[in-house]
């Protein structure tokens, strides 16, 4: 049985309400981040042996690491059952990820900073809508992603379990490492006893109390859950 870590959580603060409230950055980009990242993710795809993977995307922004995550799985198990759920505080952004369009010219400015090996997966992912300026993701992408408006401190259990949570540059945002450490907790307990965790070291540096590493890439950091309870 999957151990149950017991969260630490603050009492609600100031800085616990601004995020609540969304009010953070919500910058995100299509495969952010280091190509090994994303290879943990095509291999736990690869290797699932399961009926149905689930992924979390946690803090998802506009949903470009949902659709990332879900372009990826459909290029190395297209056979596979697979949902990518986006979670974010803010209503607003929610609905821009349900929405899934973008300008030309994000998606110009996402190809000059993605790294290259991406490029034509990108390119796959995106149709055009009224051939003008707007650009939709396509709908094989899309069907496997499901937005949810939540806070990441509570979130609601019809939520279920994951095989890979990833929640990435978001917890800079927590202004206490008690606050940080009660995330992480709470996203132990819906990762699955096998599951993959990936994030960001954070700033300044930390380690995830309640995962164990498993491969460090600088930028993100590939745990599974602690084999210890904490
Ligand atoms: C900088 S974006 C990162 C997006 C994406 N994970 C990435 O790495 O590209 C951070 C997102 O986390 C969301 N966020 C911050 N605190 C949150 C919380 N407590 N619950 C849910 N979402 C939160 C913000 O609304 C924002 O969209």
């Amino acid at each position: 049985m999957a151990i149950q870590a017991e969260c630490k959580t603050e009492p609600l603060d100031d800085n616990h309400l601004r995020l609540s409230l969304g009010e953070t950055p919500t910058i995100t980009h299509f495969f952010r981040g280091r190509s090994e990242t994303w290879k943990q993710v095509a291999l736990k795809a690869k290797n699932f042996q399961g009926n149905k993977l689930r992924v979390l995307s946690a803090g998802c922004s506009r949903g470009f690491e949902a659709f990332s995550i879900a372009a990826i799985i459909t290029q190395v198990r297209p056979d596979l059952d697979f949902e990518v759920v986006g979670v974010d505080n803010s209503p607003t952004i929610i609905e821009i990820a349900r929405n899934a369009s973008l300008s030309t010219q994000i998606l110009r400015f996402e190809k000059a900073e993605v790294d290259p090996v991406f490029i034509p997966l990108l390119d796959k992912m995106i149709v055009l809508s009224d051939g003008l300026d707007q650009l939709k993701i396509s709908p094989c992408i899309t069907n496997k992603c499901d937005f949810t408006q939540a806070d990441l401190f509570d979130l609601p259990d019809k939520l279920g379990h994951f095989d890979v949570i990833m929640c990435c540059n978001v917890k800079m945002y927590c202004l206490s490492g008690v606050q940080r450490d009660d995330l992480d907790c709470r996203l132990s307990n819906i990762l699955k006893a096998e599951g993959l965790y990936i994030t960001d070291p954070g700033y300044p540096v930390y380690k995830p109390k309640y995962f164990d590493l498993v491969e460090d890439f600088s930028d993100t950091g590939v745990y599974h859950k602690a084999a210890k309870e904490i």
